[in-house]
């Protein structure tokens, strides 16, 4: 109830200031200790890529780019949550409007473009943190760096992200970085794969700490392109995929006013081709790599058919502007 009203008036004001109210009203709550506790969780824990989480259910990047909301975020009661895309060097993303909602396809269109505060801002805010879950940490590159030195980029931000992390999440599928998707083309996908694995194993001596690789691809890739991509994955140490990110496709959307804006669409139009995704990598993959399952969840049946198709875990974003923290507790039945 107390969601559906604040609901009612954030959906008056611009995307972009209601989702900082709405996080910022999350904080107060929290520091009240009026805000949720978290529920008690009934399920043992499962184990997905060497971690035990309290419960499948995680919050997906883009929420809390910048870890600024763990403690409240952590206190709805989730598995984990992934924080990012996180840069080397801070950038504005790209100029507002940038998040628009589309209330008749309970969707919301993005270009925010990797708005975020860099790594180092990052990293100095996680080491304040109270939160205790399992964190991810999903990175990118910056839009000014030349596609012939991404791979730099990945390998700056995993290594002053890789002591703060549980998992670190490769992203490769916005589609508001000019470029960043065809990091995905088989050869491209290649050199990246043996950097980021090869940096990891530096870093695992070095630390003592072997941190899993996840990486999140686009929901966008022909059957032809997603093989490819699974057998460069299969052969690689990567741990995890992440299916899906936001779609560039338009089909079957009922008439909302922003639904020609650019960007990446994500919500309920993207459930079943995210699934789907998910399905065929699960029949291409070897079991020990682990699957995340994102896109469209809505309800217990739509994070139900994401586990029947394969996913360990699953993760919220447009789900959760739209339900609120009930779509959290309704979620918390998942098996
Ligand atoms: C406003 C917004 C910002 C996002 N930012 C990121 C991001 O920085 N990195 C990322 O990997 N995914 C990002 N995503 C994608 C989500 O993590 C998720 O993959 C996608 O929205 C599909 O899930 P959903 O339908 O439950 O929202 C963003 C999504 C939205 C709506």
């Amino acid at each position: 109830v107390i969601y559906r009203v604040a609901r009612s008036l954030l959906f008056r004001l611009p995307p972009e200031t209601a989702h900082r109210l709405g996080l910022a009203g999350l904080d107060l709550a929290h520091r009240l200790g009026a805000g949720y506790r978290t529920p008690p969780q009934p399920h043992p824990p499962v184990e997905v890529m060497g971690l035990r989480f309290p419960n499948r259910i995680g919050l997906a990047a883009g929420m809390d780019k910048d870890g600024r909301h763990l403690d409240s975020l952590g206190g709805l009661g989730v598995g984990f949550i992934e924080v990012g895309t996180v840069t080397p060097r801070p950038q504005p993303g790209n100029p507002p409007p940038r998040l628009f909602r589309l209330p008749h396809n309970d969707a919301l269109i993005n270009r925010m473009g990797f708005n975020n505060d860099g790594v180092d801002a990052l990293v100095k805010r996680l080491q304040q943190r109270c939160y205790t879950g399992i964190l991810g940490i999903n990175i990118g590159k910056n839009k000014d760096t030349p596609a012939d030195a991404a791979l730099d980029d990945y390998r700056t931000a995993l290594t002053a992200v890789y002591p703060h992390a549980d998992y670190i999440a490769i992203n490769i599928s916005s589609p508001n970085t000019p470029g960043l998707r065809d990091l995905q083309q088989e050869d491209a996908l290649q050199a990246l794969l043996d950097a980021v694995c090869a940096t990891r194993a530096e870093l695992m001596t070095k630390h003592d700490r072997r941190v899993p690789l996840a990486l999140k691809l686009a929901p966008d890739l022909t059957p032809a392109e997603l093989q490819a991509c699974a057998s460069v994955i299969a052969a690689s140490d990567i741990d995890a995929v992440i299916a899906t990110n936001t779609t560039l496709a338009r089909d079957g959307l009922q008439s909302d006013r922003a639904a020609t804006e650019a960007g990446g669409l994500s919500g309920r139009p993207l459930r079943d081709r995210s699934t789907e995704i998910l399905r065929h990598l699960r029949a291409l993959l070897p079991p020990r790599i682990a699957l995340i399952g994102v896109g469209g969840i809505f309800s217990l049946a739509d994070a139900q058919a994401k586990r029947d198709a394969g996913a360990d875990l699953v993760q919220l974003y447009t789900g959760l502007i739209y339900q609120g923290p009930r779509l959290i507790r309704q979620l918390s039945a998942l098996r």
